[in-house]
């Protein structure tokens, strides 16, 4: 008789951003005429940079001659685009990291949900509340939790983010083998400084866990003392792994490619305490899973580090930053309590208020899609999160309802 996994019946029925979009799918049927502005999910709006759709034209002219045509690319990545990253991205910033310490893929998601595939089954992970569902998810599909009672899981430890530390998670009080963070964060754009991060490299450190940092926001970060990267960060290469993206940077949330960033010397241990590379696990698990991006996205990628590409994706960023500052300006005026806007597109409001009712009422009164803050973890209850990724005319338009109806 064939089985099934039976951590999937652990799960919530459904994805959080797949039951917000059933919602307003229902909604949308039953006010034909509502005009709906979503800053929910954050989906980019704007089109491709110009570079990127020139190089991305390019390499589909290549494809159709025999003499340029390419078959399966390397499954880590064109070393065209590996090198960029490594200069570009990493030694730029005084960040040690090296072309062949990078492997490209088709989203972060796919990479924080993937990565603990290659960890044992019995580890104990720390995660923030509120947190991106999917790296809580994967956990509990990989048989690491118990069930869930009163919002969380049982051998979970959450890591609370509140305003009382700054949505920036304590350190936890005893060892703990995987820690995930996010910087800038989803959900809460709280950003982290050099010294708070050092201070979670040298627990790690101490402890030999493993921190799977997610940095798919950094192109939001607006002060250049903040760390891009964690391997600014002295001692990060023993014991990070980075997940970066260019659906936020410069709009490929429909194109798709990511990189995650395993350094050689990022060590974990089996049974009899050995120490292995995660990179070559990565390697293997990657070489055997995944047949590569393919040739003309990556060529699209690349033209981000061109100094056009560079100029385009800044002024990409700028035009989404210039409508977080909208939302926290009005949002102040409201006077709710609110992080992030600052570096990163999202904006994490204190309602006061049940996160889900909030929702509700603000599609059905405003005709605005919010992410209800519950969906993200029980920290998340009283809050909702606005999303910068949309024109500027239509977040005018939905702050002016959320006004209506929150003074009316
Ligand atoms: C979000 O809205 O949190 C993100 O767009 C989700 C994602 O990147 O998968």
């Amino acid at each position: 008789m064939i089985r099934i996994n039976e951590n999937f019946l652990k799960l919530q029925t459904s994805y959080l951003f797949s039951n917000i979009a059933n919602k307003i799918n229902e909604y949308q049927k039953a006010n034909p005429e509502s005009a709906i502005i979503k800053l929910g999910i954050g989906d980019a709006t704007r089109a491709l940079p110009p570079a990127c759709v020139a190089a991305f034209h390019r390499a589909v002219d290549e494809m159709a001659e025999d003499d340029t045509f390419r078959g399966y690319g390397p499954e880590q990545g064109y070393p065209f685009l590996r090198e960029k990253i490594a200069a570009e991205d990493f030694q730029a910033r005084g960040a040690d990291i090296a072309a062949d310490e990078i492997f490209i893929s088709d989203g972060a998601k796919c990479d924080t949900g993937n990565f603990q595939e290659i960890l044992a089954g019995n580890i104990s992970v720390a995660l923030p509340d509120p947190v991106y569902p999917v790296y809580l998810d994967t956990n509990v599909m990989a048989g690491r939790t118990g069930s869930m009672k009163n919002g969380r899981y049982e051998n979970i430890h959450y890591m609370e983010c509140t305003p009382e530390n700054g949505f920036i998670p304590d350190l936890p009080p005893e060892s703990v083998d995987l820690i995930y963070l996010c910087f800038p964060n989803n959900p809460t754009g709280a950003m982290i400084s050099k010294p708070e991060l050092s201070r979670w490299v040298d627990f790690a450190r101490e402890n030999k866990s493993l921190i799977l940092y997610d940095a798919a926001y950094e192109a939001f970060i607006s002060d250049d003392t903040l760390p891009h990267s964690i391997y600014e960060i002295e001692g990060a290469r023993e014991i990070a792994v980075e997940f970066r993206s260019f659906s936020k940077t410069a709009g490929f949330t429909g194109t798709r490619c990511a990189f995650t960033v395993v350094p050689k010397e990022c060590m974990a241990y089996d049974s009899a305490g050995n120490a292995h590379s995660l990179h070559m696990l990565w390697h293997r698990r990657h070489s055997t899973k995944f047949n590569g991006v393919s040739y003309p996205v990556q060529r699209a990628a690349e033209a981000v580090y061109s100094p056009e590409g560079k100029q385009q994706v800044k002024a990409i960023i700028d035009f989404y930053m210039k409508n977080a500052g909208h939302i926290r300006r009005e949002i102040h005026d409201l006077d709710y309590e609110y992080m992030g806007g600052t570096h990163s597109p999202y904006i994490w409001i204190n309602t006061k208020s049940d996160s889900w009712e909030f929702f509700d009422m603000l599609l059905n009164k405003a005709g605005v899609v919010c992410t209800p803050g519950l969906g993200f973890g029980t920290c998340g209850q009283q809050f909702i999160r606005l999303s910068a990724f949309n024109s500027y005319e239509n977040v005018e338009t939905a702050m002016k309802r959320i006004h209506q109806i929150v003074r009316s």
